[in-house]
């Protein structure tokens, strides 16, 4: 069962699954009284709740997060988040927040995304984390299976994927496409329900444009271009270039396909 929890400008969600629950998101540090508020008003306790899992440790979704550990819930983080617990702690010093107390490390749950569904399913829910990097560097995921729903946090909206191609964005908008989403929600934009039509159209068109963009680049590679001017040529992100050189310079006689195979690969 997924419930909204409205009670900052972040959206939150509040996931139950059959033998324990999950909390997806927090509010901004000071935020905290109303999450209480908005619990007690479902009849939800917080301290009944098992996890709370951030899509990215900005200061709009991580701010009352250690205050929702000290009542009971573990912090469950992805292996890539690891380093970034406190990306947002110099915000709340700059703006003197009394109200916000940064995370304890030695508290926190980490798991790697290929070892997630292990961990969801101890709480009856059938999905997993997936490590989707493009707004930050630590982003993840969160996708069910029997609701075919995601939880996406900043990830750059669906609607806005055609300015990206080329980029960490497009990428982890393929991987999250793969699964067929019939529902998106976000941790601004408004939620998107999805029809199949939609999500396969939506994933033909991101893999054709990133095959376009692999074939040019490999061409201007033929040329003789550099980074610079490949990346001026098509606007295309300078890492998703870097690997496209390197794939193709390290794997003699490798197609585009191939190319692509790898860097998926790479990115799981
Ligand atoms: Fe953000």
């Amino acid at each position: 069962m997924i419930t909204e929890l409205k009670y900052s400008k972040t959206n939150t969600y509040l996931i139950q699954g059959e033998r324990g629950s999950l909390m997806f998101d927090t509010g901004w540090a000071g935020t905290f009284p109303m999450l209480c508020k908005a619990l007690g008003e479902k009849g939800i306790r917080l301290g009944d709740i098992d996890y709370l899992l951030i899509s990215h440790y900005h200061p709009d979704h991580m701010g009352i997060a250690q205050e929702i550990a000290d009542a009971g819930v573990k912090i469950l983080a992805a292996e890539q988040q690891r380093d970034h617990l406190h990306d947002a702690d110099g915000v709340f010093e700059k703006e003197k927040n009394r109200d916000f107390i940064p995370i304890r490390d030695s508290e926190v749950e980490f798991t790697d995304p290929s070892r997630s569904r292990g961990v969801l399913r101890k709480l009856g829910i059938d999905g997993e984390i997936v490590h989707t990097p493009g707004h930050t560097e630590d982003s993840i995921s969160l996708w069910l299976e029997s609701e075919r729903a995601l939880f996406v946090g900043d990830l750059n909206p669906l609607y806005e994927l055609e300015m990206h191609r080329g980029t960490a964005i497009a990428q982890s908008w393929g991987r999250l496409l793969r699964l067929s989403p019939r529902v998106v929600y976000y941790g601004h934009a408004r939620t998107a329900v999805l029809d199949g039509r939609d999500v396969k159209a939506l994933q033909e068109s991101n893999d054709s444009d990133t095959y376009a963009l692999v074939k040019r680049i490999v061409k201007l590679i033929d040329k003789g271009c550099y980074a610079e001017e490949i990346q001026q040529k098509t606007g295309a992100d300078p890492v998703f270039i870097g690997d496209v050189t390197r794939m193709y310079l390290t794997h003699p006689n490798v197609s585009v396909q191939g190319i692509l195979d790898r860097i998926e690969i790479k990115g799981r």
